[in-house]
C-alpha cells in the first residue's frame, strides 16, 4: 500500500503530536517541549519529550523517537499505513481508495475473515463455559484457584462435547469450508467431514499486542493425553512473533517482563499480582520474541522448569535474548515446578523473593558451564578456567568484562588477575567468541545499534545545529554540500533539508519522517535533531562547530578519493584542489566561527 507524500503531510497537518501523544501519555508542559514518562522503556522520572514546533517526540533515556506515525507504529503495532489511516480518520482526512491489485485484496479480505472467525470463537467458547453445558469446566478453573475475575480477564472459555458445535454454529453465520479450514480450528476427514478441533477442553486464547485473538490453546481436564492442544500456524497466527499475555503485560509498568513456558503460569501470576508475565506459545524462545521483549522492556526474568529440559531451554534463550539487547535473569523456583504450583504452594510474598533473587543471566551459564567440569580433577579445573575465560570474551568492554572477572574470581576462588590474564592471552590469540546471530526481524533491533564512530556523529551535530539553529543554513551550504553527509541516511536527510530551505526558505523537520519508514532508520534519523554536545559556553560552540565542520569534509575528501577510478586524473585533481582547500581553512579556523544565535 503506498500513499503519496502530499497524501502523508496532509495527515500530519491536521494531527497535533502533543493532542495524540497525550491520549497515551501524561505530559507537562516545560518550556518549549512536554515530558512524561517514556511509553517504550521503564522510567520513574520523564526523560519522554514531545516537541510542538518540531512536531517530534525524542526520550532521552532510551532514545526512542519520531513523529506522530512513528509513535503509532511503536506503540499500537501499527504498519505504517495502519498508522496512516488511524491518523486520517483521527483528523478527518479522507484517503484516496488504493488502487490495490485483486490478489492483494483479496488477501486482506481473507486474513480479516479469519480474525474475525477467531473472534466470534473465542466468544462462542466464553459462552460455553457460562452456561449449563460448561459446569465441569468452571469447577476445574475454580479447582485450579482461578477467580471468575481472573477467568473473565483472560476470557477463558470451554469447548463443549458434541465435537462439531462450533463448525455448525460457523456454518450457520455463511463461513465457507475453505475459510474455515484456514482458521486452524477445525479437523476434517473423510468419513466425518469437517469437525471442531478443540472438544471438552478449557479454553485459553491467544491475542496480539493489539488483543485480536489469533488463536487458541485448549487443556484437557484430568489427566487425558495429549494436555495440551493448540491451534497450528495460520495465516495470523504466527507462534515465533506472540507471546501469551503479552496484550496485558506490555501494560504493567513494571521494569521488567517475566517470560515463562505455561498459560496456566502466566494466569496464576497475573492473579497473584505479578501482571507482566507472558508465556511463549508451545515453542522455544525465538529472536522474533526476543525483538517483542525489546518493544517492552530491557529487562527479562526468566522462569523455566526447575527440570534438565527446563535449564535446557534457558541456557538456549539467553544468548537470543542477549542479542536482542535485553538484559536477562533466570530465577530458580525449586523445589517447585513452575510458577503456578509455587505460588500456590508459597503465596506471592515468596515468589517476589525468588524474582528478586533472580541470577544474572551470565553467571548463570557459569554455574551451569560448571557442572560440566570435575573441578577436583587439576585437568577439569584447568579447562573450566579456560572455558570461563572464554566465554568472558563476549564482553567487549572493558569496564563490563572487568565487573564480570570479579563477580566470577570472587565466586570461584580464583585469583582476579590470573583470570584477567587467561582473558587477555585469548583475547590475543584471536578465539573467537560465539556470537548468535543479531535478529534481523521487522522492527527489531532498533535499540542495539552498533556504537557510532567519530564520522557519523560529526554529521549528526551538523544536522542537529541546522535544524535547531536555521540561521546558521546560509553560511553552512558554503562550505558542505549534502554529498558531504557521508553516512547514506544522513545525505539523504541533509538532502531533504537543503531542498525544504532552498525551496519554502524553512526546515519542516517532521515532514522529513514521513520518508522513513523503516523503524531502524527512523530512529537514527529522530535522534538527529536531539543530539547535543556537553558545552557550556557560545565560545566553545563555535569551536565545536569548526572541528565538525572539518572533520565532515575531510570525511567527504578521504571518501571521495577512495571512490576515484583508477586513471581519472581529473577527479584526482580536483580531489587535491579541495585538500588544498581544507589546509587553508584549517589553517585560518578562526574564520569558521559562526553565530548560534
Ligand atoms: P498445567 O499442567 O495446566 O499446569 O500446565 P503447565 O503450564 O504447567 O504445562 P507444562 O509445563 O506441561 O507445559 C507448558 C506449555 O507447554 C503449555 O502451556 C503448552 O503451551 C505446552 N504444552 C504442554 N503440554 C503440551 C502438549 O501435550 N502438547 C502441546 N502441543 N503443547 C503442550
Ligand atoms: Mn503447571
Amino acid at each position: 500500500m503506498y500513499y503519496a507524500d502530499e497524501v502523508i503531510e496532509e495527515v500530519r497537518l491536521r494531527n497535533d503530536i502533543v493532542d495524540v501523544i497525550s491520549q497515551y501519555v501524561k505530559l507537562q508542559r516545560k518550556g518549549n517541549s512536554y515530558f512524561g514518562l517514556c511509553p517504550f522503556h521503564n522510567e520513574k522520572s520523564p526523560s519522554f519529550s514531545v516537541n510542538r514546533d518540531k512536531q517530534m517526540y525524542y526520550c532521552f533515556g532510551c532514545g526512542a523517537g519520531g513523529n506522530l506515525f512513528t509513535f503509532l507504529m511503536e506503540y499500537e503495532n501499527y504498519s505504517f499505513p495502519e498508522a496512516v489511516q488511524h491518523l486520517a480518520q483521527r483528523g478527518g482526512v479522507e484517503l484516496p481508495v488504493m488502487e490495490e491489485s485483486g490478489e492483494a485484496r483479496a488477501r486482506k479480505n481473507h486474513m480479516n475473515s479469519l480474525m474475525e472467525i477467531q473472534k466470534i470463537t473465542a466468544g462462542y467458547y466464553y459462552y460455553q463455559l457460562k452456561h449449563e453445558g460448561g459446569v465441569r469446566a468452571r469447577e476445574y478453573l475454580s479447582g485450579r484457584g482461578l477467580s471468575w475475575e481472573t477467568i473473565h480477564q483472560f476470557g477463558l472459555g470451554y469447548s463443549g462435547r458434541a465435537g462439531n458445535n462450533l463448525y455448525r454454529y460457523l456454518k450457520n453465520k455463511g463461513y465457507a469450508d475453505e475459510l474455515l479450514k484456514d482458521s486452524g480450528l477445525f479437523q476434517a476427514d473423510e468419513k466425518n467431514g469437517m469437525y471442531d478441533k478443540f472438544w471438552n477442553r478449557v479454553i485459553f486464547p491467544i491475542a496480539d499486542v493489539q488483543n485480536r485473538v489469533i488463536g487458541f490453546g485448549g487443556r484437557v481436564m484430568g489427566d487425558g493425553k495429549p494436555k495440551y492442544l493448540n491451534s497450528p500456524e495460520t495465516k495470523i497466527f504466527d507462534k515465533s512473533r506472540n507471546l501469551y499475555g503479552l496484550n496485558r503485560a506490555r501494560s504493567s509498568r513494571k521494569k521488567n517482563l517475566i517470560i515463562c513456558e505455561g498459560y496456566m503460569d502466566v494466569i496464576a501470576m497475573h492473579q497473584a499480582g505479578f501482571t507482566n508475565a507472558v508465556a511463549s506459545l508451545g515453542t522455544a524462545l525465538t529472536a522474533g520474541h526476543a525483538s517483542l521483549l525489546r518493544r517492552y522492556t530491557q529487562e527479562v526474568l526468566m522462569i523455566y522448569d526447575s527440570d534438565q529440559a527446563g535449564i535446557k531451554a534457558a541456557l538456549r534463550g539467553i544468548p537470543i535474548l542477549r542479542a536482542a539487547g535485553l538484559h536477562a535473569r533466570v530465577a530458580d523456583l525449586s523445589p517447585y515446578k513452575d510458577p503456578d504450583e509455587f505460588i500456590k504452594a508459597q503465596g506471592a510474598e515468596e515468589f517476589q523473593k525468588r524474582l528478586d533473587q533472580a541470577q544474572n543471566s551470565f553467571l548463570f551459564q557459569i554455574r551451569m558451564l560448571e557442572r560440566e567440569f570435575d573441578l577436583g580433577d587439576p585437568q577439569g579445573k584447568t579447562d573450566f578456567y579456560r572455558a570461563v575465560a572464554e566465554r568472558l570474551l563476549e564482553f567487549t568492554q572493558d569496564l563490563e568484562r572487568n565487573n564480570y572477572i570479579e563477580a566470577i574470581a570472587q565466586q570461584y576462588h580464583i585469583e582476579k588477575e590470573q583470570l584477567h590474564k587467561m582473558v587477555n592471552t585469548l583475547a590475543l590469540a584471536g578465539v573467537q567468541v560465539q556470537r548468535p546471530r543479531q535478529p534481523v526481524s521487522a522492527g527489531s533491533d532498533r535499540r542495539t545499534q552498533p556504537k557510532e564512530g567519530a564520522r557519523e556523529k560529526a554529521q549528526k551535530l551538523m544536522l542537529t545545529w541546522l535544524v535547531n539553529h536555521p540561521g546558521i543554513f546560509g553560511q553552512v551550504r558554503t562550505y558542505l554540500k549534502p554529498e558531504d553527509f557521508t553516512t547514506p541516511l544522513y545525505q539523504r536527510v541533509a538532502q531533504m533539508l537543503y531542498e525544504q530551505q532552498e525551496t519554502e526558505g524553512r526546515f519542516t523537520p517532521a515532514r522529513i519522517w514521513n520518508q522513513f519508514q523503516d523503524p531502524q532508520e527512523q530512529k537514527s534519523a529522530a535522534s538527529l535533531l536531539n543530539t547535543s554536545l556537553p558545552v557550556d559556553s557560545a565560545r566553545e560552540q563555535e569551536k565545536a562547530f569548526a572541528d565538525t565542520l572539518l572533520r565532515i569534509l575531510e570525511d567527504s575528501l578521504l571518501k571521495q578519493r577512495e571512490s576515484l577510478e583508477p586513471g581519472d586524473m581529473k577527479g584526482l585533481q580536483e580531489n587535491i584542489n579541495r585538500e588544498m582547500e581544507l589546509k587553508k581553512m584549517k589553517a585560518n579556523r578562526e574564520q569558521l566561527h559562526i553565530s548560534f544565535e
